[in-house]
C-alpha cells in the first residue's frame, strides 16, 4: 500500500521538485548542532530489505560519527521517483539514492551491461560478478561527470512476467500484451524482440496502471507482488528469469569528496553493511513473499521453458556490445563466471 503522503506527492512532484531542491539545498545542518544531515531516498516501503539495511547504516553512522552526521532515510519514493532522485544526487539537494540499475543507463551506456536479459547464467555467477570489483568498477564510476558515483549494490533477484489473465508459458503468449517495463531502453528493446508491448513507467504507477486495465502485466521479482500489492490484480506469475538487475546505491560526489580520510572510511564501511544486510534480507523476503502469494493472495506460480525466452533476447547482447565496445571486457569476465557458476543451487 502507497503512503498517503506518496499518493498526495505523485501528481506534483514534477512541479515541486525545483522547490524540494531549494528546500532541501537550505536545509543540510540539524539546527540542535553543526551536526551535517545526510539524506537517502529510495522507493521501498518500510518492511522492504533495502530499507532495513539503510536504517542499519543510519545506525552504523550515528555511532561512529555521531556527533558530525545525521542519516535520514526517506523511503516509498516521498522524495520522486527513481528519475526523481537521481536527479536530486546529482546536483546535491540530496547525498544518497537507491535507483534501479535500469534507471542509470540513461545516465551512463556502460550501465547497460546488467540489464541485458539472460547475462547471469545463475544466481551465484550474478553475486560472484557484482563483488568483482574488476567487473562493477568500470561501471560504478562511469559517472564521475554526471555528479555521482555508484558505492555499492543490492540484490533484486530475479525479473519474471506477471499477468492480470493471461498465464505466459511462452513469448507468443506476450503478444498483443501491454506489459509495464523500467524506463529503459534496454528493456524496452528486450519486450520488442520478445513481441509484447512495452509500456515504461515510474515503479510507483504500475499498481494503479493494472488495476485499471492500462497494461495487462509487469515483470519484477515476487517482492513486488506482495509488498506493492502487485499480486492483489496479478494471478498468474512465470518464472522465465529474464534478468537480475541489480539496484544501485549512489552518492553525491561532493559530498563524498568533502568527508575527511577518515569519515570516508566509515561511510566505505556502511556501504559494505547495506549490501551485507540487504542480501542477508533478501532471502528471508522473498522466501515469504512467495509464500504469502501463494497463500494469501493465490498467485499461481508458473515454470515455463526458458529456451524460447532465452533465444528471442539473445541478439540484444551482440547490439549493445557494437554499439558500445568499452563493455565487452566486461561482459568477457562475466562469462567466465557464467562458466564457473552455470546453473542456480536449489
Ligand atoms: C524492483 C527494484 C526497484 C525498481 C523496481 C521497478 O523493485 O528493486 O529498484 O524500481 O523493481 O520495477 O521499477
Amino acid at each position: 500500500m502507497k503512503s498517503i503522503q506518496t499518493l498526495f506527492f505523485r501528481p506534483f512532484h514534477l512541479l515541486f521538485l525545483p522547490l524540494l531542491t531549494v528546500i532541501l539545498l537550505l536545509s543540510g545542518c540539524s539546527s540542535a548542532s553543526h551536526q551535517r544531515i545526510v539524506r537517502i531516498g529510495h522507493n521501498q516501503s518500510t518492511n522492504h530489505p533495502t530499507h532495513i539495511a539503510l536504517t542499519a547504516f543510519q545506525n552504523y553512522i550515528n555511532e561512529q560519527l555521531g556527533d558530525r552526521y545525521v542519516v535520514e532515510v526517506y523511503p516509498s519514493e516521498l522524495l520522486g521517483s527513481q528519475t526523481d532522485m537521481v536527479q536530486l544526487t546529482q546536483t546535491g539537494a540530496i547525498d544518497y539514492c537507491i535507483a534501479s540499475n535500469a534507471i542509470l543507463e540513461t545516465f551512463s551506456k556502460n550501465y547497460e551491461i546488467f540489464n541485458l536479459p539472460y547475462l547471469f547464467a545463475s544466481a551465484e555467477a550474478y553475486h560472484h560478478a557484482m563483488d568483482d570489483p574488476l567487473i562493477t568498477n568500470p561501471i560504478f564510476t562511469s559517472t564521475q561527470k554526471a555528479g555521482f558515483t555508484a558505492v555499492t549494490w543490492l540484490d533484486a533477484g530475479t525479473r519474471n512476467f506477471y499477468t492480470v489473465q493471461k498465464p505466459i508459458e511462452s513469448p507468443s503468449d506476450l503478444k498483443g500484451l501491454k506489459i509495464r517495463v523500467q524506463q529503459s531502453p534496454t528493456n524496452i528493446e528486450m519486450m520488442r524482440l520478445l513481441g509484447g508491448s512495452a509500456t515504461p513507467m515510474g515503479f510507483g504507477d504500475v499498481y494503479t496502471a493494472l488495476q485499471s486495465h492500462i497494461i495487462d502485466g509487469a515483470e519484477n521479482n515476487e517482492m513486488a507482488l506482495t509488498d506493492n500489492g502487485h499480486g492483489d490484480v496479478c494471478k498468474y506469475y512465470s518464472y522465465d528469469m529474464h534478468q537480475m538487475v541489480p539496484d544501485i546505491l549512489i552518492g553525491n560526489n561532493a559530498f563524498i569528496e568533502d568527508m575527511t580520510k577518515e569519515e570516508r572510511a566509515v561511510f566505505e564501511e556502511g556501504y559494505r553493511l547495506i549490501n551485507q544486510v540487504q542480501r542477508e534480507e533478501w532471502v528471508k523476503a522473498v522466501n515469504h513473499a512467495r509464500d504469502k502469494a501463494a497463500n494469501e493472495q493465490k498467485v499461481q506460480f508458473l515454470y515455463p521453458d526458458q529456451a524460447p525466452f532465452v533465444k528471442a533476447c539473445l541478439p540484444l547482447h551482440q547490439s549493445v556490445l557494437e554499439k558500445n565496445s568499452a563493455i565487452r571486457p566486461i561482459y568477457d569476465a562475466i562469462q567466465n563466471y557464467n562458466a564457473w557458476y552455470p546453473t542456480t543451487a536449489q
